[in-house]
């Protein structure tokens, strides 16, 4: 797989909706259709792993109605749409907790994973029930309960510790995209989104879709992405060409700077 990895924080559902004198849920269920516009769009747009933000782990907070609704909308989904992704190649995975969601729900989960597992055209990733923060420290402890004394563990050991198995691991982000004109990042995939090229739009998710999905690559790609080195020209064969050439992150020990920078 070489295309791009995106993710989005689909903002904006709820807005979209009261500015149409219709409930929040109603909102949820049309920002369903930008979803499935938006899968459809990836693959040409040069997008192979495509990471959704469905429901936070903080999104149990809200009204219990608002929840139901948005549960079984994913349910709704999944059952839908998972013969459409096997006859177009997209492998459905669900990242996040599934131990607070309803047996049914994991059930079809299972089944769409199960049953998508060879595509390859485009990895959805649907985070429901996620919390990046959540990911980071279940890392953390599983480290540390398996940790050899006196040896490092690399940054891309650590990553598959954060991905839960190596099935879920995929490479880091390219670009985070945020509809609804909000600016941050809501504890989604803090760690993979270490060198993600952000990008915000005032677009509510709902009315979201394919000419949205290109100029958000368009835009993307006008970036220069140094890595923390510096431009290309002036870094042949150094970390740039490094990180470009993917696996995406610099394994190399950095030089001891104390050293490097004496006379
Ligand atoms: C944030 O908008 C959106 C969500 C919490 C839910 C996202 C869910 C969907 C787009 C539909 C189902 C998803 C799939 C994958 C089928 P908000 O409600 O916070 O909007 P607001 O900021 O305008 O209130």
């Amino acid at each position: 797989m070489n295309g791009l990895h995106a993710a989005i924080i689909m903002d904006g559902n709820g807005r979209w909706a009261v500015a149409r004198g219709k409930s929040r849920p109603a909102g949820h269920l049309a920002g369903a259709d930008a979803v499935r516009r938006t899968v459809e769009a990836a693959p040409s747009a040069g997008i192979d792993i495509l990471t959704l933000y469905a429901f936070s782990a903080d999104n149990w907070r809200r009204p219990p109605e608002e929840v139901g609704a948005l549960m079984r909308l994913l349910r709704r989904f999944l059952m839908a749409e998972t013969g459409r992704c096997v006859e177009n190649g997209v492998r459905v995975q669900v990242i996040g907790r599934r131990d607070r969601l309803a047996a049914a729900l994991v059930r079809e989960i299972e089944s769409a994973e199960r049953a998508t597992a060879r595509g390859e055209r485009l990895r959805l990733r649907i985070a429901v029930d996620y919390s990046a923060r959540d990911a980071i420290l279940r890392a953390a402890h599983r480290l540390a309960g398996s940790r050899e004394p006196g040896r490092e563990t690399t940054r891309e050991e650590f990553s598959e510790l954060v991905a839960g198995s190596p099935e879920q691991r995929v490479h880091d982000v390219d670009l985070l995209i945020r509809t609804g004109g909000e600016k941050r990042l809501s504890d989604f995939l803090l760690w993979e989104c270490a060198y993600a090229e952000l990008i915000f739009t005032e677009r509510m998710w709902p009315d979201f879709g394919a000419a949205d999905l290109e100029e958000a690559v368009g835009e993307f790609r006008r970036r220069e992405r140094r890595f923390g080195a510096v431009v290309p020209a002036a870094a042949s064969g150094g970390a740039y060409a490094a990180a470009m050439a993917g696996p995406r992150e610099i394994e190399e020990p950095l030089p001891d700077l104390a050293v490097a920078m004496l006379p």
